[in-house]
């Protein structure tokens, strides 16, 4: 089976990302083989390509980025009963999904509700399962006011639907040009920056905070709007967050098929930054580390 992927033999900028084609096994055993239809950009994509994942996910090179994306199956392994040929499914690892066929362990996969179209199937994984571990991980509930670092992103807006959808008031930090989209997910939009505690201030007290951006600044924040009360969560955990006491957010069992069910319901849904080939996956890294994806982006093979 022919397939492209998008490789690299050295770690560095999305640049050193290119195209190769190559000649596919079958499955192997307890191995799925998936026609991917949409793979979603995440910044841990572009941290791999980098190196900075070294410590924690190492990896032989040449290797290829990706850790989410829907499709097709397309043949299985031995050993394999939980899928079948023509099922739909999402796929969710560390590496390996910027492929247009790709082989994938069969334990990494969960299937897609059939009213989920594959560019959305794509996005859920990473940042609906981060979002809704972080969200559980609160325990959110009416009554709370969520406030959501980089409420923008592709956790951060899942974050806040997830809590609006909960029954609670959500506050959310973007640019300018990201309120708007905030105020159409339930947000309440506030810019980040000098003076962000006290813009948060002048609209209440916060509960529980989300943060999707970390570092200095935004861990002050947080800790000065709690002030005690409350509990906040990071996905992005660093010296900051940890001097702080502010928790890592904790993936949950299932959360893959829990966040798929939510957007299958309409209560989640990403917005499409850009939809580009899966051979400009280099210009999609590089939009993902310059740091302003509204929502997500997604490459088609
Ligand atoms: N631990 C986990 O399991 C886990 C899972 C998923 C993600 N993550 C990590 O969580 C982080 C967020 O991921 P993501 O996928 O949501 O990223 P993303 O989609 O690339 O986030 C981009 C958003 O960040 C916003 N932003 C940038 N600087 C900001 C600031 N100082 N304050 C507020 N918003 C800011 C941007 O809004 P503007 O354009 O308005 O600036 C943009 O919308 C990443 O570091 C990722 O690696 C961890």
């Amino acid at each position: 089976m022919k397939s492209i992927k998008m490789s690299f033999d050295r770690f560095g900028s999305p640049g050193v990302v290119a195209v190769v084609e190559e000649e596919l096994p079958p499955p192997g055993e307890r191995e799925v083989q998936l026609d991917v239809r949409a793979i979603a950009v995440n910044p841990m994509d572009w941290k791999l390509v980098a190196g900075y994942l070294e410590p924690y996910y190492p990896l032989p090179l040449p290797a290829v980025p990706g850790c989410e994306a829907a499709g097709t199956v397309t043949a299985v392994g031995s050993g394999v009963s939980a899928y079948g040929v023509g099922e739909e499914v999402i796929w969710n690892g560390v590496a390996g999904g910027y492929r247009s066929v790709a082989n994938f362990p069969a334990d990494q996969l969960t299937s897609k509700p059939a009213g989920l179209d594959f560019e959305q199937a794509a996005c859920v994984a990473i940042a609906g399962g981060a979002a809704y571990s972080a969200v559980v991980q609160l325990g959110v509930r009416p009554g709370d006011t969520v406030l959501v670092h980089g409420a923008a992103g592709g956790v951060g807006s899942a974050s806040v639907q997830i809590a609006r959808d909960l029954g609670a008031r959500v506050i959310g930090t973007a640019s300018e040009p990201n309120h708007e989209y905030l105020r159409g997910l339930g947000a309440e939009p506030v810019a980040y920056g000098d003076g962000l505690e006290e813009r948060v201030r002048s609209l209440g007290s916060i509960t529980a905070v989300v943060d999707t951006v970390g570092g200095e600044e935004t861990t002050a924040v947080t800790v000065a709007l709690l002030g005690g009360h409350g509990a906040a969560v990071t996905t992005v955990p660093g010296k900051e967050s940890n001097a702080a006491g502010i928790a890592q957010v904790q993936l949950l069992d299932g959360r893959v098929a829990d966040a798929a069910r939510l957007a299958a319901d309409g209560k989640l849904r990403f917005n499409i930054h850009e939809r580009l080939p899966l051979t400009d996956a280099a210009r999609a890294l590089g939009l993902s580390r310059a740091g302003h994806v509204r929502g997500r982006i997604v490459l088609t093979p």
